[in-house]
């Protein structure tokens, strides 16, 4: 992979993230944050996780050292400067519509007042379709979605959402850049709201709620069913290879189980809603499990759990 120059427009928690995954493969990264003091203090930030990531054998990238890494990474003095000569664009700035709207504008002028016409643009945007916001800029056709998994340094999937104007060779590019760090990025053909993400995990999310809500499960062991039950498989397998091995092979899966699995899920019902009562007593609950003053010791807690998964994964080749 020929090295890019990557400017990323937002250095919050995400550009953060994204700035040191791209540094990993050698790419040249240029900061930009529209805050000066986010900025000023985004290289140091930097700079102590990568040596301390380093230090626990947890930092990307076997050719490069921290020192070295950290040398790629600079901030750029105006959104103009972080974007003259930039390959790719990844755009991190707060999800919210008219933010978002307004931000493309400028990445667009920015572009065009620095004469780059070849950079390609990835948006950090969770939830905005790209027809939604792009279609009146001349970046459309090089513009698609590149949503991450927080860390994106250490979950691996990044879903490319290109709209209808994106250029194929764009999206084939951006997946090829992605892989070449290490990611694992999907593309979706089609834009739906939630993306892929989130359409599983809501679905996930409903009927635990449901489960909970009805009094069938308490929250404790409604969490219980997914870390003990479902996540140690899926560390490692989707959920179509697991049932292709529950029997013999799929179809027989389907022979064997789909008639239950249906009639199961007739009986789910309806989306269940997410009122203001079952979400008290869900909270309730969570409180004795985790107080909101314990969130950032578990937040911590959580993160390292993710970067000794993703080292252990490594060591497995998964
Ligand atoms: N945090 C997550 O879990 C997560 C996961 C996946 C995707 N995302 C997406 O990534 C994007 C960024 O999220 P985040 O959590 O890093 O937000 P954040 O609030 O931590 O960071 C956003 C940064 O953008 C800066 N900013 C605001 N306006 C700007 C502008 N006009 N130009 C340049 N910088 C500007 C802010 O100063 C801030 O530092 C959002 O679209 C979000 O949906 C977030």
């Amino acid at each position: 992979m020929e090295k890019e120059i990557v400017a990323i427009v937002g250095s919050g928690l995400v550009g953060k993230s994204w700035a040191m995954l791209f540094a990993s493969g050698g790419h040249e990264v240029r900061l930009f944050d529209s805050i000066p003091e986010v900025l000023a203090g985004t290289p140091k930030f930097i700079h102590d996780k990568l040596h301390a990531l380093e230090a626990k054998g947890q930092l990307k990238a076997h050719k490069l050292n921290a020192t070295e890494q950290c040398k790629l990474i600079t901030a750029a003095t105006s959104l103009a400067d972080a974007v003259n000569g930039a390959t790719y664009i990844q755009e991190c700035t707060p999800e919210n519509f008219e933010w978002k709207v307004k931000i493309f504008e400028s990445i667009d002028k920015a572009l065009n007042e620095v004469g780059n016409t070849r950079a390609y643009i990835g948006s950090s945007t969770s939830t905005i379709m790209p027809s939604k916001f792009i279609a009146n800029y001349g970046i459309k056709d090089r513009m698609l979605i590149a949503h991450p998994i927080n860390p994106p340094y250490f979950v691996k999937l990044v879903e490319l959402v290109p709209s209808e104007w994106t250029k194929p060779d764009v999206t084939t590019h951006v997946r090829a850049l992605l892989t070449s760090l290490g990611m694992k990025p999907i593309v979706m053909n089609k834009e739906l709201p939630g993306f892929a993400l989130n359409r599983v995990q809501y679905a996930i999310l409903n009927e635990t709620w449901r489960l909970v809500t009805d009094g069938i499960l308490s929250v404790e062991d409604a969490d219980i069913v997914m870390k003990e039950g479902l996540a140690p498989r899926y560390v490692f397998l989707g959920p179509l290879e697991t049932a292709h091995l529950n029997a013999d092979g799929f179809k027989d899966y389907c022979k064997r189980y789909g008639q239950v699995i249906n009639d199961v899920s007739q009986d789910m019902g309806g989306i269940p809603l997410m009122t203001e009562d079952s979400c008290q007593e869900i909270d309730r609950q969570l409180q004795d499990m985790v107080p909101n003053d314990k969130l950032p010791e578990r937040r911590n807690w959580r993160d390292e759990n993710l970067a000794e998964l993703a080292t252990f994964k490594e060591k497995l080749g998964l």
